[in-house]
C-alpha cells in the first residue's frame, strides 16, 4: 500500500484533506502515526512558502512523500490581515474563539458591503528531493457580524458563502468539501498526482 504522509495537527484540516483526496489505495497517515514529533517553524511570507517549510521539514525526516497545506483567511477592511498568521491572530496559542472574537471586535462598525474576505489555501506534494506539485485555491465571502454553525473549523463560523447565504460552519461538510479554498487547491493537487502516474506513483512504495 502507497503511503503518504499529511503535514498537519490541525484535525478539521486533516479530515477535510483525507476526504477531498480520495485516493483509493493510498493509506494517509497524520504525523503521529508517521513519527514526526517535532514542531515546524512557519516563518514564511506566503501561503506557498509556509506549505513548502512544512513538507520540506516532514519529507527530510520520514522520506515519504508528504502533502501540506497553508491557509488562512484575508480581510480586506484589514489589508490582507491576518493571512499567514491566521492560525496565531490573537497571539501565540490562540483558540479559534480567540480569533473570531479579535477579527469581530476589529470590523466592529464595519457595514456588511466593506467586510469582503477570502479563505486561501497552498497545497503542496513533495515525493523526492526537489520534487514537488503545487496548486492553489481561494474562496470569496464576507465576514459575519456574530458567528454561526457547528461545523468546521477556525473562521468557519464567521465566513459567510455568498452563494448560500450562510457561514461555512453552517454547511454540511460534504458541502464546505465541495466548494472551499481547500476543496479547490488539493482536487488540482489530487488530479495533477493522478496525472503524474506512473512518475510520481512508483515513488511511493517503501
Ligand atoms: P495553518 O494550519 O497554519 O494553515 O493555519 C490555518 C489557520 O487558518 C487555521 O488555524 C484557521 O484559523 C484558518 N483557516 C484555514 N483554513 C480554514 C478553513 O477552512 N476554515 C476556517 N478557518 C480556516
Amino acid at each position: 500500500m502507497k503511503r503518504i504522509v499529511i503535514a498537519s495537527r490541525n484535525r478539521g484540516k486533516i479530515a477535510e484533506i483525507r476526504e477531498i483526496l480520495s485516493l483509493g489505495d493510498v493509506e494517509l497517515l497524520d504525523l503521529d502515526s508517521a513519527g514526526f514529533h517535532e514542531r515546524i517553524e512557519e516563518n514564511g511570507r506566503t501561503f506557498m512558502e509556509n506549505a513548502v517549510i512544512k513538507a520540506r521539514a516532514v519529507f527530510t525526516r520520514v522520506g515519504l512523500p508528504v502533502v501540506a497545506d497553508d491557509s488562512g483567511i484575508a480581510v480586506e477592511a484589514l489589508g490582507g490581515r491576518p493571512g499567514v498568521k491566521s492560525a496565531r491572530f490573537a497571539g501565540p496559542g490562540a483558540t479559534d474563539e480567540e480569533n473570531n472574537a479579535l477579527l469581530l471586535e476589529l470590523l466592529k462598525g464595519v457595514p456588511e458591503s466593506a467586510r469582503g474576505a477570502s479563505f486561501i489555501c497552498s497545497a503542496v506534494l513533495c515525493f523526492g528531493r526537489g520534487e514537488w506539485l503545487r496548486a492553489e485555491g481561494r474562496v470569496d465571502g464576507f465576514v459575519a457580524g456574530a458567528p454561526a454553525g457547528e461545523n468546521g473549523f477556525g473562521y468557519d463560523p464567521l465566513f459567510i458563502l455568498p452563494s448560500f447565504g450562510k457561514t461555512m460552519a453552517e454547511l454540511p461538510p460534504a458541502v464546505k468539501n465541495a466548494v472551499s479554498h481547500r476543496a479547490k487547491a488539493f482536487g488540482e493537487l489530487g488530479r495533477l498526482m493522478r496525472l503524474e502516474e506512473p512518475p510520481v506513483f512508483p515513488r511511493f512504495r517503501r
